[in-house]
C-alpha cells in the first residue's frame, strides 16, 4: 500500500523563530512521510533542526541547474543543503506567475535532475469547473508532465490536486469530489504504467483542516494532503497528520 504523505505549504509566511516553535510543537507519525515547504530562504534552517522522519523542500524551482537566471533558485541547491521535495506548479504560480503547463512539466523534470521528488499541482478553477471542464483541465495537466517526465519517476514523486477555488477559501471539495477526481488522475497513469499508478501518492489540497481531513484522506485514492492555512500552527497540522496515521493506508 502507500504510505501517506503530508505536506505544508508555508507560501509566504514564516520566520526563523516560527521554524523553531513549530518544530517543538510538531508531532511526527511513523507511517506518514511529512515534508515542509517553508519560503526558500528557510529551507536549510528547517533542516537543520528537524527531528528525524521530518522532510523539507522548497515551493518552487528553477529549470536551470545553474546560470545567469536571476533570482532563481536550482534543485540542485535544494538538495545540496539538505531539502529533498519540490512543489511544482501550484495554481499561484500558474495563476500569479503565468506557468504554463509545459513550463511546470519542465519544473517537474527539473527537480528529478536535481535529485529532488517533486509534489506536481494541478486543478480547474471555480469557472472551469461550472462549465463541467474539471476533468478535462486536469488531463491536460497532468499530460503535459507524462511527456516529459518518465512515468516510473513521476511515481516516485506526487501529484497534488488542487481545485483553485477550494484553495485559501474554506470551501472544501467533497470527498467524493475529489475522490473522483484522484481516481481519475490515477487512472491516466495506469494508462501509461499500473504499477506507476499504483505506487504514486496522489495528495489532496484545498482547506484541509483537522476536523475534515479524515474523511478527505479514507477515500481509497487521497494518498495524503498538502496543507497551507492549516499547517502553520504545529498543533493543527499535527492533528492532520495524526488524521492520516489513522487511516493508515501505510
Ligand atoms: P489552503 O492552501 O490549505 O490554505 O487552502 C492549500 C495550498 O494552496 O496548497
Amino acid at each position: 500500500m502507500r504510505k501517506m504523505l503530508v505536506a505544508a505549504n508555508w507560501k509566504m509566511h514564516g520566520s526563523k523563530a516560527h521554524i523553531h516553535e513549530f518544530v517543538d510543537g510538531l508531532r511526527l507519525a511513523e507511517d506518514v512521510d511529512v515534508v515542509v515547504f517553508p519560503p526558500s530562504v528557510f529551507v536549510q534552517e528547517l533542516v537543520q533542526c528537524a527531528p528525524a522522519g521530518l522532510l523539507s523542500g522548497i515551493q518552487d524551482i528553477g529549470i536551470q541547474p545553474q546560470g545567469a537566471h536571476t533570482g532563481e533558485v536550482a534543485a540542485e541547491m535544494v538538495a545540496e543543503v539538505g531539502g529533498t521535495w519540490s512543489i511544482v506548479g501550484h495554481s499561484e504560480r500558474r495563476i500569479m506567475q503565468a506557468e504554463t503547463d509545459d513550463l511546470v512539466a519542465t519544473k517537474a523534470s527539473a527537480a528529478f535532475r536535481g535529485g529532488l521528488r517533486p509534489i506536481v499541482c494541478v486543478g480547474e478553477t471555480l469557472s472551469e469547473r461550472e462549465a463541467g471542464h474539471e476533468l478535462a483541465v486536469v488531463e491536460r495537466q497532468l499530460a503535459a508532465v507524462l511527456d516529459r517526465v518518465d512515468v516510473n519517476d513521476l511515481a516516485e514523486g506526487a501529484i497534488g490536486y488542487e481545485p483553485v477555488w477550494a484553495i485559501g477559501t474554506g470551501k472544501t471539495a467533497t470527498p467524493a469530489q475529489a475522490q473522483e477526481m484522484h481516481a481519475f488522475i490515477r487512472a491516466q497513469i495506469a494508462a501509461e504504467s499500473p504499477r506507476a499508478a499504483d505506487a504514486i501518492r496522489i495528495v489532496y489540497g484545498g482547506s484541509v483542516k483537522p476536523d475534515n481531513a479524515a474523511e478527505l484522506f479514507s477515500e481509497a485514492d487521497i494518498d495524503g494532503g498538502l496543507v497551507g492555512g492549516a499547517s502553520l500552527k504545529a498543533d493543527e497540522f499535527s492533528a492532520i497528520v495524526s488524521a492520516a496515521d489513522a487511516v493508515g493506508k501505510g
